[in-house]
């Protein structure tokens, strides 16, 4: 093989290979629910990967033969001996009969092991589990930790904890239009419809990070609805949620002072909610604990200073079409209202 084309054989080789692992693979399953898909997806693979084989095979075997009995001195082919057919109408007749059964079949099993995983995704529950309410809006999530205690409730957005090894239920609906919640490292993809809740149950056994996205169509930035999950030992997630239910950290300097009046102000609060602050508002994600979180815009941008001045005056430009309108922050006053939701922890 030349350098060029092993180059592209080893490049091909670990794109397919990368394609089954990461953070956002339905073939590098992270629970049981993602298990059991991936075990279907498999045994799909396998049985069409060898009818796809199968096919092939006899194609080539029949382009072979075909060529081989090809004399055509005059110019006419010539398929074997006039009047003696090589495969007789009987035989041909038996092949597609057998065909036609082993097709039928194999949907039979088809239908029976979707069926199978279906029953397997819907019968593991648990009894007081952490509840979650995932709200799509165009083009983020809201996301909100039930509790029987109101001022236990936790709202935040883009960004789902949840504890290792516990089923988590999901309560997914949607405020504007038909939007798909898919983890593929956790679970099959989930439609979210306005008016509507439907469950599911995720569990991650392995502790990381899980990339999710919208998979439904649902306008101009569909593709930039991003959701992450982190999946963490129990204790860690309890002090998270502990910190979640806390109200916005007080300023502590004059410049997010500053900041928090610029917020308050503002055209901020018209939209957003701080808990603990004046600000109310439910239209846009809750910023209580902004600061916590590690992305923008529901998993564009990274949560940095920089990236957050530039979305505060130019989400437009960075995401077109999005609720979140330029903001004509004065300069000086862009400083502290970006040191003031950096304080949001
Ligand atoms: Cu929401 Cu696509």
């Amino acid at each position: 093989m030349r350098p060029s084309r092993s180059c592209a054989f080893v490049a091909a080789l670990s794109l397919a290979a990368g394609a089954c692992s990461g953070t956002q693979s339905v073939l590098s399953p992270a629970g049981p629910q993602a298990g059991t898909i991936a075990h279907l997806w498999w045994i799909f693979f396998a049985i069409l990967g060898s009818i796809y084989v199968i096919v092939i095979s006899a194609a080539v075997y029949g382009l072979l033969r075909r060529r081989r009995s090809e004399p055509a001195a005059d110019g006419v082919p010539f398929y074997g001996e006039p009047g003696r057919s090589d495969t007789s109408e009987g035989s041909i007749t038996t092949v597609v009969t057998t065909a036609v059964v082993l097709t039928a079949l194999i949907l039979v099993v088809f239908v029976f092991v979707n069926a199978a995983t279906e029953h397997a995704l819907a019968s593991r529950t648990q009894r007081n589990p952490v509840e979650i309410v995932v709200n799509g809006h165009q083009w983020w999530w809201e996301l909100t930790y039930k509790s029987r205690d109101t001022s236990q409730m936790v709202t935040t957005a883009n960004e789902i904890h949840i504890p290792l090894g516990e089923p988590v239920l999901i309560r997914a609906t949607s405020q504007d239009v038909i939007h798909s919640l898919w983890i593929p490292n956790l679970h099959g993809k989930q439609d979210l419809i306005p008016g509507h809740e439907r469950t599911l149950w995720i569990q991650a056994d392995v502790p990381g990070v899980y990339r999710g996205q919208c998979a439904e169509f649902c306008g101009l930035e569909h593709a930039q609805m991003a959701l992450l999950v982190f999946a963490e030992p129990a204790e860690q997630f309890n002090r998270w949620l502990e910190q979640q239910r806390r109200a916005g950290v007080t300023p502590s300097t004059p410049d997010e002072q500053r900041g928090q009046q610029v917020f308050l102000t503002g055209p901020c609060a018209l939209c957003h909610n701080v808990t603990g602050t004046r600000a109310s508002a439910r239209v846009g994600p809750d910023l209580t604990h902004i600061g916590s979180r590690s992305m923008l815009a529901a998993g564009m941008f990274p949560n940095t200073p920089g990236y957050l001045g530039g979305w505060i005056i130019g989400a437009q430009q960075l995401k077109p079409g999005a609720q979140m309108p330029n903001l004509a922050i004065k300069g000086e006053d862009l400083q502290p209202l970006i040191a003031y939701l950096q304080s949001l922890k």
